[in-house]
């Protein structure tokens, strides 16, 4: 088979720009509306995507007065859009901090068999404050917990989706056999956040095991990928750096004793697509001009677990002294990271660096003609910086059109990106191998 790059639409708000919410060009539907994800979908479908992918926190954010952060639950967006698509892969966000691994086994089962196998699941772990408070905790777990758990959480998922042999169900109606017990095992699971005997109530589903992302990049969360993703979301800002952490991970997956090439690496790309350079400019310049310094300054100190930046002047120069460190933070540390790299290269005044992150949230963002975004994209593909991208338009529906329309005939004109789909299930799109069964 070609080797192509692999395109995910992310879904977030009505875009991936903090002002798309309000701007003209944006769907008028509510989000929570499901005709709006439905739409979405499809037109990724039709662009032949491999996936749409969503997010998800469990808590409301705290700066709703300034931005849409609510959210419908994704797993019941996935069955919505399972029965609404017919190809495209459908990959939701669910935490492993305060729910069953039977609970998220079961649901994911469920997913597989009702999209016939075109379910990924990006596991995250849950760092803020707000969710912990939502199921009974004063604080959230220490980073290092989380992940704890979070491996423990995998061994009993993957034990459950592979509970029972492709053949155990019989359905045999004429010989009064409904499944074969010898073909289903109890797993009897004994951790030390987890007991689980299994087996799951539901048959193994069309993919073996729904496909594992894995999108946090601290050292801890690069191990725990190394181990178990076949996809590694990542937010990159330039392509040096998106080029070693490339390495790094597929370093990491080969020292696992997984195939590099089982782990694909897809960093966020935001691109504002317009047909001349200055029609770009105009639509920058109308995004920025909705976008409010004051809420960017909140977020920001919500990503640097409540740090106050509030005597901080928008417009001198920041240095990373005016940071706490990343390692002093319990919360997604990567983008903290990936945040004091910026300052640390280029300097920006806190204005700007507001402008930056209201962008994609620290993602590599782009703006250009189709032709430009295309050859950013080839060069990333080719140069070992990416086996693909999580495309996020910075206004939906309206960029997703643009992108489609414009830098995916070039994609293909190139031989970079398929002209159809050649499978039915998010392993084939991704070129991913079903995991053995224990039944042999
Ligand atoms: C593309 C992308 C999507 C992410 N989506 C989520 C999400 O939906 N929910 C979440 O809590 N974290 C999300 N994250 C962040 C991390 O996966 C996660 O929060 C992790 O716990 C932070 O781990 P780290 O400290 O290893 O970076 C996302 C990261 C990336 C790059």
């Amino acid at each position: 088979m070609t080797r192509h790059m692999h395109l995910n639409l992310f879904i977030h708000s009505r875009g991936h720009h903090e002002a798309s919410w309000r701007h003209p060009a944006a769907s008028p539907l509510a989000l929570s509306d499901i005709r709006y994800y439905q739409g979405l979908a499809q037109q990724a479908e039709a662009g032949l995507f491999d996936a749409i992918f969503l997010a998800d926190q469990l808590a409301l954010g705290d700066d709703v007065a300034h931005g849409p952060r609510t959210a419908l639950e994704p797993l019941t967006v996935l069955a919505a859009l399972a029965v609404s698509t017919s190809r495209i892969g459908l990959i939701a966000t669910a935490s492993t901090t305060y729910t069953e691994p039977f609970n998220l086994a079961r649901q994911f089962a469920s997913l597989d068999h009702i999209s016939r196998g075109r379910i990924g699941w990006n596991v995250v772990t849950s760092w803020l404050a707000t969710a912990a408070r939502n199921y009974g905790a004063i604080a959230p777990l220490s980073h290092a917990e989380r992940y704890a758990r979070a491996e423990e959480f995998l061994s009993v998922v993957k034990g459950l989706w592979d509970s029972w042999a492709d053949d155990a169900e019989l359905d045999d109606r004429a010989g009064g056999r409904y499944a074969n017990p010898a073909h289903i095992r109890p797993i009897d699971y004994a951790g030390t956040y987890y007991r689980v005997a299994g087996p799951l109530n539901l048959p193994r589903g069309p993919q073996g095991r729904p496909v594992l992302v894995q999108a946090g990049s601290s050292d801890t969360g690069r191990a725990f990928a190394a181990r178990h993703a076949e996809a590694i979301f990542t937010a990159q800002v330039e392509k040096t750096q998106a080029q070693a952490f490339y390495a790094d991970l597929k370093a990491r997956v080969a020292d696992a004793g997984r195939d590099p090439a089982q782990a694909l690496i897809l960093p966020g790309l935001s691109p504002l697509i317009a047909s001349s350079t200055s029609e770009v400019q105009r639509l920058a310049e109308e995004l920025s001009a909705l976008t409010n310094p004051e809420a960017g300054r909140q977020r920001l100190s919500g990503r640097f677990g409540g740090h106050d930046f509030s005597h901080l002047p928008l417009d001198r120069p920041l240095t990373p002294d005016d940071f706490p460190a990343p390692s002093s933070v319990e919360a997604a540390r990567s983008r903290t990271e990936v945040i004091l790299d910026v300052v640390r290269r280029e300097q920006p005044t806190l204005r700007q660096l507001l402008a930056r992150l209201a962008g994609a949230r620290g993602h590599h963002t782009v703006a250009g003609t189709p032709e430009h975004v295309a050859t950013l994209m080839a060069e990333w593909y080719t140069e070992g910086a990416a086996d693909g991208f999580n495309i996020m338009p910075p206004v939906l529906p309206a960029q997703l059109e643009v992108f489609t329309a414009e830098v995916l005939p070039l994609l293909q004109r190139r031989g970079l990106f398929r002209t159809a789909y050649e499978g039915d299930t998010l392993r084939a799109h991704y070129g991913l191998a079903t995991p053995a069964s224990q039944f042999g």
